[in-house]
């Protein structure tokens, strides 16, 4: 998206209210596939971050433990041309271990192409990716996340997590931004 976009109003595209039940319902998902096993829940900062703390607190497994990763792109900003490296990696050794990651969105899989291929090296004993969003329009590489909560075509999306330059990341429901 062009630096300078002038912003005429947002819509909404998943309200609060919409995103509670949903997150809900991925939990319960997320509970009928690991039950009490441990489980190393992982953010991807920094859009992950509402999307995660939700869901962790809905889910009934007593073992969970959290950790953070953050990612940075490098290249030509739209096109998503860059090559993706760790700015930040998780604190905790994840071989052996059934490891789930939680990401705001995924646009053409290059960022969670990389962390998945991080992972898989370390040997976990599972490996699975939990979205917000699976965007489709621009999908490159072949990543399928394992939770979804929601599907969307194509569209720019704010809110919850998600950000344009870094901002609208507080809002609690989910936006379309609508150019002037
Ligand atoms: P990917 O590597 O192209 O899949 O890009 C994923 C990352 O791009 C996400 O983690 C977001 O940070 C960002 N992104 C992609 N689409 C959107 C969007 O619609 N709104 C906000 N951020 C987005
Ligand atoms: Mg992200």
């Amino acid at each position: 998206m062009g630096e300078e976009l002038r912003i005429k109003d947002l819509r909404v595209v998943f309200s609060a209210e919409q995103i509670a039940a949903r997150v809900r319902e991925v939990a319960a998902q997320v509970d009928a596939c690991y039950g009490e096993e441990t489980l190393v829940v992982v953010c991807v900062l920094k859009g992950g971050f509402v999307f995660f703390s939700d869901l962790v607190r809905c889910l009934q497994n007593r073992n969970v433990e959290l950790d953070f990763v953050r990612l940075a792109s490098y290249g030509k900003s739209d096109v998503s041309s860059g090559h993706v490296i760790f700015s930040k990696d998780v604190e905790s050794d994840i071989s052996g271990k059934h490891v789930l990651i939680v990401e705001d969105i995924v646009d053409s899989g290059r960022s969670m192409r990389f962390l998945l291929d991080q992972f898989a090296a370390r040997r976990p004993r599972s490996l699975r990716l939990a979205t917000l969003v699976d965007k489709h329009e621009r999908r490159q590489n072949t990543v399928k996340a394992d939770f979804i909560g929601f599907s969307l075509e194509r569209g720019f999306i704010v809110g919850y997590g998600l950000d344009y330059a870094e901002r609208f990341r507080a809002l609690p429901g989910v936006y379309e931004i609508i150019p002037e």
